[in-house]
């Protein structure tokens, strides 16, 4: 029996309401903006109020990408969150969402966490339950939803960010076909980023966690390799674009050199001309043009991957259909996995209902005192029975808010729908 393609019919993004700008955080910390902007690659970097969690970012996202792809909310049969900044040691961010968007009661609903790979995770498994033949006809809803924040003056400062991205996974997809056959994955147990439970903010040994992530690529691609059989569908030839984990921008320079270095067999440094120059040649046309939004949100953990497919989605042309793309999820502690996927026939037709550009041009730039203010008032937000959070106290009018905890239990106020 030959399957029907699966894969994205539809993707959206959202994030909080206020973003930083890199310039103003570099001279707060008497930093070189170049060592943000070039260093790094990052302009600016979103942050959410204490009104903005993991659910309502997710929630927004998901009735998002359900309205503007014009799907009926009866026809998600599994809805998975993706994330490593849940709300609740028990109570998955998945089911408030679940109510939020009004899911039928016979969707199974949960939540998967692996740092930045959950989302992949939850990716390969609504694939998994579509080729298993449980579907019936529906799809999958997958959401990875973050807020990365490391705390004010520590190294990761300038790595932050927050926002969610949805995917509906389902057969005969509008934009991505995935092929499920050929993910590769990769776990090892190492220290390189966590966050214990008694903390908000992750750890990381910065420079280590680099080096695992690029030791997880060639072990996934390697393992992609063994499951593709057909190596022809791996090469970087055969690629129209590389999507990474992009804790920031330059991470993916560094993850595509690694790339360009596996599949190659040999190291590559600058002191090669010829080779360096191929590499350069390779990034500049197949990663850095679909890392805009990357560098304007900063780090999401689980959607980085998915908001730079976004990214190349929205700028789709249709010479671009029917070619390869690859897939690199990597999440610290660590768990990584690297496939492949076609774009559909006809995806430039939804090209403009994945663009967040008026999401995005009506965010507010924050001073640093104001920021410094919120990520502090952030530490308290979700305490039971603090000053509760006021959304007009940051600004923020019409749309689905957190506004506290009361008795236990948490609050929200307004309506996905309202949120611009
Ligand atoms: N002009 C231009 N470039 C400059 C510069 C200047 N004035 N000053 C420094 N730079 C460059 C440096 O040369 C360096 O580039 P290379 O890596 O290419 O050498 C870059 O700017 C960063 O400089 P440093 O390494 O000195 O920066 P740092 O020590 O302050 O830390 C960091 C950087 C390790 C990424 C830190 O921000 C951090 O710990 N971030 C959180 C952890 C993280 O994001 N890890 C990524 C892999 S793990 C993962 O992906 C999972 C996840 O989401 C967390």
């Amino acid at each position: 029996m030959t399957r029907k393609p699966a894969g994205i019919d539809a993707i959206a993004f959202h994030g909080p309401r206020c973003y930083l700008d890199m310039s103003d955080l570099a001279q707060a910390r008497d930093v070189d903006p170049d060592k943000y902007r070039l260093g790094l690659g990052q302009t600016q970097m979103a942050v959410a109020t204490p009104c903005e969690d993991t659910v309502t970012m997710a929630t927004v996202a998901a009735h998002r990408a359900l309205d503007r792809f014009g799907i009926d909310p009866g026809e998600i049969g599994t809805l998975i969150v993706g994330t490593e900044t849940g709300v609740d040691h028990s109570k998955p961010v998945a089911v408030y969402v679940h109510e939020m968007l009004g899911l039928a009661q016979n969707c199974r609903t949960f939540e998967t966490k692996h740092a930045c790979y959950g989302a992949m995770a939850g990716l390969t498994s609504a694939l998994d339950w579509i080729a298993a033949g449980r579907a019936r006809g529906r799809k999958a809803l997958v959401i990875a939803s973050d807020i990365a924040r490391y705390g004010i003056k520590t190294a990761g400062e300038p790595t932050q960010g927050a926002g969610a991205v949805a995917m509906i996974v389902g057969a005969d997809p509008r934009l991505v076909e995935l092929d499920s056959d050929t993910f590769g994955d990769y776990t090892r147990q190492v220290m390189d980023f966590w966050r214990p439970l008694y903390s908000k903010y992750a750890f990381a040994d910065g420079h280590y966690s680099i080096e695992c992530y690029l030791a997880a690529f060639t072990g996934a691609w390697r393992d992609a390799c063994e499951q593709a059989g057909s190596w022809d569908r791996l090469r970087l030839e055969a690629l129209d674009a590389c999507f990474y984990h992009v804790p920031f921008v330059k991470m993916a320079r560094k993850a595509h050199l690694r790339h360009c270095e596996t599949e190659w067999g040999e190291a590559i440094t600058r002191a090669d001309a010829d080779m360096a120059a191929r590499v350069r040649t390779s990034y500049d046309a197949q990663v850095a043009p679909w890392l805009e939004l990357n560098s304007v949100v900063g780090n999401i953990y689980t959607g980085s991957l998915f908001l730079a497919m976004a990214d190349y989605l929205r700028k789709l042309t249709p010479e671009r259909e029917g070619r390869r793309l690859s897939l690199f999820s990597y999440g610290s502690g660590c768990g990584a996995a690297f496939g492949t996927g076609v774009v559909s026939g006809g995806a430039t037709a939804s090209r403009n209902l994945v663009d967040p550009a008026v999401h995005l041009d009506s965010r507010v730039r924050l001073d640093i005192d104001r920021y410094e203010q919120l990520i502090r008032a952030c530490e308290t937000a979700d305490h039971n029975e603090e000053p509760y959070p006021d959304p007009a106290d940051w600004g923020l009018d019409k749309g689905l808010y957190y506004v506290g905890t009361r008795d236990h239990v948490r609050q929200y106020t307004g309506s996905p729908a309202e949120t611009l």
